[in-house]
């Protein structure tokens, strides 16, 4: 069943965690509160999937822990090191897959082990490339052109690329939002075959509710804008998820949970909460 719990409660070091991080952009219109006292802690191997009202700083909330930018305060650490500048093992993808139309798709999946210091020889790079290409279904299309494959197909390309170098973390900004519902389904289940042969610690963004029960193990829901953490949700669902487990009633407490809990956090809910 679904459990709540209090927002980054783990007892063990986390290999991710948040410290009360707040920050303000500042703007034309004036200074814009974007994080207030965000906590978070992600476990080795875990995968959590985030969830908020449009606009509350989830992209924000990569940028931080990728070290792209620092929060006004508040700590962000990764490894047992506070995150001062840009991390190359940290692993990420987008909405849309933003591969070089010169490169190969191979080339294109063998870029970060040409850019992230590493003691692989090209022939190396090449069969981890290719290793990583057939699981996620693109034997074949090695030697093909970005502009060549189907959306679903770069996007299979994109994880790829963003696993190459072996990452702590992959950080995932909804890359599944643009692809038609059965492609995204497909997805998801190359993600689980992903994480089985190659275990990583992950940091999903989402609007979808099914995918984050589908591919998570907890659900940090963030309020509205400034986001706090709100609500976490543990995913309950042992052994290997099949699409048929996001169709069981466990499965549906927790989306009519989830629901709730972005109604509060969009202001609509029954315990008020914040406006976005
Ligand atoms: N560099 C910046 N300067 C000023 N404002 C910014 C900057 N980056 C983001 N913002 C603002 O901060 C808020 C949070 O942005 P962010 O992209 O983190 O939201 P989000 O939760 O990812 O939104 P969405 O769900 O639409 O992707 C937004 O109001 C955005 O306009
Ligand atoms: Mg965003």
């Amino acid at each position: 069943m679904a459990a709540g719990h209090s927002p980054g409660s783990h007892s063990e070091s986390p290999l991710i965690q948040l410290k009360s991080v707040s920050h303000t952009f500042s703007t034309a219109t004036g200074p814009l509160p974007v994080l207030d006292g965000l906590e978070i802690s992600i476990a080795e191997g875990q995968f959590t999937a985030v969830v908020g009202p449009s606009g509350c700083g989830k992209s924000t909330l990569t940028r931080l822990i990728a070290g792209l930018m620092k929060p006004d305060t508040g700590e962000v650490w990764l490894h047992g090191e506070k995150v001062v500048s840009p991390r190359s093992t940290v692993g990420m993808a987008f909405q849309n897959p933003v591969l070089l139309e010169w490169r190969s798709i191979l080339k294109n999946v063998m870029l970060p082990l040409e850019i992230v210091p590493n003691k692989l020889s090209v022939k190396e790079r090449e069969e981890r490339a290719r290793y990583l290409l057939a699981l996620v279904g693109l034997e074949g299309f090695e030697e093909k052109r970005p502009s060549e494959l189907s959306g679903g197909m770069r996007q299979r390309a994109s994880l790829c690329r963003s696993l190459v170098h072996k990452p702590d973390v992959l950080i995932l900004d909804e890359p599944f939002g643009a692809l038609d519902a059965f492609t995204r389904e497909d997805l998801w289940q190359t993600m689980h075959t992903l994480r089985e042969e190659e275990p990583f610690t992950a940091l999903l963004i989402t609007h979808d509710l099914r995918e984050s029960i589908f591919l998570a193990d907890e659900v940090v829901v963030l309020s509205g804008r400034p986001a706090k953490s709100q609500y976490v949700l543990s995913v309950d669902m042992p052994g290997k998820r099949t699409l048929d487990d996001l169709y069981t009633p466990q499965a549906s407490d927790m989306l009519a949970t989830l629901r709730e809990q972005i109604k509060i956090a969009q202001g609509h809910g029954k315990a008020g909460g914040h406006s976005a």
